[in-house]
Order: C-alpha cells, then sequence, then structure tokens
C-alpha cells in the first residue's frame, strides 16, 4: 500500500478545504409560483447551505434559453433566462451568498451555444456570413451524407444538414446545440470576454461544462467502431470518441481560460470530465496550467464494495500529478441519485466517504437529506435524452425532481404546478430532518462540521489502512492530529482488529461516540465510524 502523501501547501485555497454544493435551479425553490425554481428561491435558501456547512454553491445555468436542454442550451452567455429572474436578482443572490460566508461558482457552457443564439442566426446565415467559422461547418461526404461518423451524445448523427448553404453542422449534444468552433480566435476572444463578465460580478468561479468536447480532430477522422457495444447501450457507445474529444490542443485553450480567471485572484476552474482516470488527471494541464479540479466521478461510476473503492482511491491518488488536488463527487444532474444506487444505508456510508476522503467534495442537492430517483410517467417524460432513446433507463429527470424542504405534497417547493412530479417528501424533508437527531441531514451536518473543524480531515495526508471483506479502513493526519475512518460497506456485523486503540467520536447511525477506546472496532451492519486513538 503506498503511504501517505503531503497534499498542501501552506498556501490552502478556499476550494481545497471547501465543500462544494450543486444546485439544479430549475428544482430548487420556486418563488414565484410557475413551477419552476428561480434564483429568488435560492437567494431564500441560502440559510439552508449555512446550517449544512457547505462552502460553495454551483449553480446549474440559468442564462437565457430555449430550454431545449434545460439551459445547456445557452442563447445569452451574459443575462438571466426571465423564468429565473434578472442579472439584479443575480447581483443580490451572490450579495447576499458573500455576505453568509458563501462562494458561488457558475456553470459555463462553451462547447455549445443554443441555435437560438444570435451568433448561430448570424452563421447560418450563408457560407459569407462573418460568424460563419464560428462554428463547425463541412461539405457532406463525397458521396453524399454527413461528414464523418461521429455520433450525437443524445442519439443520431452529430451532423445537422442545413439545406440553405448545403452544408452540415456539427452537435455533439441536441441539434439545438450547435458547437462552437474553438479554433476560431475571436470565439476564443468572446468566451473569455463572458467569463470576465461574470467575473467582474463577483462569481468565485466556474465548473465548465464539457470540457473536453472543446477541441476535435482536425481532419475530422472517422471515429473507430467499439467493438464492445452491445444493445440497451445508448446510440453513442457504438463508436469510440477517439477524434471527436479528448485533443491535446484542448490544453492551450483551458490555460487561456486559466489565465483570465487568474487575473481575478482567488477563483476556481473545474472541468467535468468522462475519461478514463489516465487522461482524467491529464487536465490539471501541464505545470498545472490546467482546471485546478477536473471532477472526478469516481464514485458514481464505480462498483460499491470495500475492495473496489479501495483501489480506485489507490489508484486515483496515485495518478495526480504533483501539487494536483483531488476531488470526489456522489452525484449530478445527469446521474442517477446515490441514495437509489446503493440504497439508504449505504448513502450514509457514502456520505462519511465522501467528506472523510482527501480532496474537495461535491454534494449534489437532495443527497443530503437522502433523496432518491424520482419516478417519472412516460407522459411526464422532460429529459430530451429519453425523448430521443426512450426505455434504455437514460432519462435524467429522476434525479432532477424538485428539492424536499417539507412533507407537503409539494414538498414546499412551489404554489404552482411543479416542472417535474415531486417525490414522496415526506419519507425525506428539511424540516422533519433538522429536527430528528439521527437524520441523514443530521449525519450531514455533523460531517461537515467536523470536516471544518480539523484540518486533517479537509487537508490532511490520507493513508490506506485495510481493504477487507466489506470494511474499508483508511487515516486522515495532519499536524498532530489523526483520525481512523472504518467503514462497513456490506449488510452483516464485522469486527476489526489489529489497529490499536481507538474510540469512535462519530457514527453514521449517530448513536454512539465512545468514552474509552477498544481494542477491537465492532461495526453494525451498513455502519460507518469516525475514530480518534
Ligand atoms: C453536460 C451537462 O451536465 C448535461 O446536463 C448536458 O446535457 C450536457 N453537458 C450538454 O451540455
Ligand atoms: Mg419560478
Amino acid at each position: 500500500m503506498p503511504g501517505s502523501r503531503v497534499g498542501t501547501t501552506d498556501m490552502t485555497r478556499w476550494w481545497q478545504s471547501g465543500t462544494i454544493y450543486q444546485v439544479y435551479p430549475r428544482s430548487f425553490q420556486d418563488s414565484d409560483g410557475d413551477g419552476i425554481g428561480d434564483l429568488e428561491g435560492i437567494r431564500q435558501r441560502l440559510g439552508h447551505l449555512v446550517a449544512l456547512g457547505v462552502d460553495a454553491v454551483w449553480v446549474s445555468p440559468f442564462y437565457p434559453s430555449p430550454m431545449a436542454d434545460f439551459g445547456y442550451d445557452v442563447a445569452d452567455y451574459c443575462g438571466v433566462d426571465p423564468m429565473f429572474g434578472t442579472l439584479e436578482d443575480f447581483d443580490g443572490l451572490i450579495a447576499d451568498a458573500h455576505g453568509q460566508g458563501l462562494k458561488v461558482v457558475l456553470d459555463f457552457v462553451p462547447n455549445h451555444t443554443s441555435e437560438r443564439h444570435p451568433w448561430f442566426a448570424e452563421s447560418r446565415a450563408g457560407r459569407g456570413s462573418a460568424k460563419r467559422d464560428w462554428y463547425i461547418w463541412r461539405d457532406p461526404a463525397s458521396g453524399g451524407g454527413p461528414p464523418n461518423n461521429w455520433a450525437s451524445n443524445f442519439g443520431g448523427s452529430a451532423w445537422e444538414y442545413d439545406e440553405a448553404s448545403g452544408q452540415y453542422y456539427y452537435h455533439a449534444f441536441l441539434k439545438e446545440q450547435p458547437d462552437l468552433n474553438w479554433r476560431n480566435p475571436q470565439v476564443r476572444a468572446a468566451m473569455n470576454d463572458v467569463l470576465r463578465f461574470w467575473l467582474e460580478r463577483g462569481v468565485d468561479g466556474f465548473r465548465v461544462d464539457v470540457i473536453w468536447h472543446l477541441m476535435k480532430d482536425a481532419g475530422f477522422r472517422d471515429n473507430p467502431d467499439n467493438p464492445g457495444f452491445a444493445e440497451g447501450q445508448p446510440d453513442i457507445a457504438r463508436v469510440l470518441p477517439v477524434h471527436s474529444a479528448d485533443q491535446p490542443e484542448v490544453f492551450d485553450v483551458i490555460a487561456e481560460m486559466r489565465a483570465t480567471i487568474e487575473a481575478y485572484g482567488d477563483r476556481v476552474l473545474i472541468g467535468e470530465i468522462y475519461l478514463p482516470l489516465e487522461r482524467l488527471v491529464a487536465y490539471y494541464g501541464h505545470d498545472l496550467s490546467g482546471v485546478h479540479l477536473p471532477f472526478n466521478f469516481q464514485l458514481i461510476l464505480s462498483a460499491w464494495n470495500a475492495r473496489g473503492l479501495a483501489e480506485l482511491i489507490e489508484t486515483y491518488e496515485r495518478a495526480l500529478p504533483d501539487g494536483g488536488w483531488p476531488n470526489w463527487v456522489l452525484g449530478n444532474h445527469d446521474q442517477h441519485r446515490v441514495a437509489s444506487r446503493i440504497g439508504a444505508a449505504q448513502a450514509r456510508v457514502a456520505a462519511m466517504l465522501l467528506l472523510t476522503l482527501r480532496g474537495t467534495p461535491t454534494i449534489y442537492y437532495g443527497d443530503e437529506i437522502g433523496m432518491t430517483d424520482g419516478e417519472i410517467a412516460p407522459e411526464a417524460v422532460q429529459d430530451p435524452w429519453e425523448k430521443n432513446e426512450p426505455g434504455l433507463g437514460l432519462g435524467r429527470d429522476p434525479e432532477r425532481t424538485p428539492m424536499h424542504w417539507t412533507a407537503a405534497d409539494d414538498a414546499g417547493f412551489t404554489t404552482g404546478t411543479p416542472w417535474l412530479p415531486v417525490g414522496p417528501a415526506h419519507e425525506a424533508n428539511v424540516a422533519d430532518q433538522t429536527g430528528d437527531p439521527r437524520s441523514m441531514l443530521a449525519l450531514h451536518r455533523r460531517l461537515l462540521a467536523l470536516r471544518r473543524a480539523h484540518e486533517a480531515l479537509s487537508l490532511g495526508s490520507f493513508e490506506s489502512v485495510a481493504a477487507t471483506g466489506d470494511v474499508l479502513a483508511y487515516r486522515r493526519r495532519r499536524g498532530g492530529e489523526t483520525f481512523l475512518i472504518v467503514l462497513n460497506l456490506g449488510h452483516e456485523p464485522v469486527a476489526v482488529d489489529g489497529l490499536g486503540q481507538h474510540r469512535a467520536i462519530l457514527s453514521t447511525h449517530l448513536d454512539r461516540e465512545e468514552a474509552r477506546p477498544a481494542a477491537t472496532i465492532a461495526l453494525r451492519p451498513d455502519e460507518g465510524l469516525i475514530l480518534v486513538p
């Protein structure tokens, strides 16, 4: 087992010690009764984030958008969609957040715009348009048809034919989301100006949407077929994205964004990247000139068992470049909720793992109360991916249902008709859990408070101790402090010996704080413990 690794410099930044909380704005809090969450709603609920003990809130897109992909199709990068409020509301939100000690991270969507963005309208106007080259236009293949075999992430060809000009444009996602041409210096300049617009308004950083997609093969070569493709997988899995993403030129683009950010001081750049580990860590960039945090989705994508987790933690720690800061994510608006993936009991163990691992944690709204995937009737489906490729379980609506604030039928989310059905709020909601010292919410508050109070947990070294049977154990150390974390990933009781005398200071069951150290650590089913010598 590789031992500890010194994880910090003396210049610790907020995004290293802090915890990020993701808000999907449509679903957090509606303030005007239209059934869709909004900026004013987020502002009203900042107190929840403060009480929870997180440090930063990342807000998914709220820019003007036709909502073909619920805001990831941006028609104006420097505005607020009326559905979500106004720029003044945004300024109010950021002022209030900062006043309460919370950082605000925006979602930057640079790979594609909406087809309704004025840039695209101009680009589409004709082959001679001044902005033609701002997007990716190609002639049909020599025998006719799309220029190559690249596939859309939401099904079908990634090329859309434009009758008027006789050319195709490229869209890695919906045809309503044409890809920008990041080889064009004017695009780069315009998009860095967008970053500055929000930096000037005080935002503390950006989560950059599909950052590994920004550059495509200059020669537009066909992608190879995927020999591992099986029926039941999404259409996009038919080919391997060898030429359509993750190109070496992307690192120049990212370094430019990073330089833009750095000019404003202590801000963070986070990259959304779904790539194998060895490619993921490349996004820290040459001499750490890349993103500060390439989102690490390993906990979402890997099997949930002690040995597998131990291995992935070790492999990740080993793969990090010198000075590269780790991070961990348990859920987001594109993935089924953790409580549905692994069950309610293990979701508590997962919370303890997330908040005691070395690296910045990201919590998805609702996971702190153990929300599960919502049930979406066929006629209630909203997600365009589910509509394009129905029945494969690809839909993302289940993890996007409204936040449960109260036990009421509307969950305290809206006075109107919610855009997605509200789940069983009486089973899990903020109001009830606030009064329950053993709730999932109480567990998150305790874990976050402990993490804040002890640098060993936020910034300390990580040392793997054991992965035997269902037990995963590791130590976190800094200065004179040591914590031992022992997690039972199984549903049977288990006893652990040989780790020395320890006493438990926090259990996932929230009913166990021991006065005296013991040599045997006895774990109940699905129990995680934080112990001290
Ligand atoms: C990743 C986002 O997280 C997802 O929700 C979106 O559909 C695609 N990028 C396209 O922007
Ligand atoms: Mg609203």
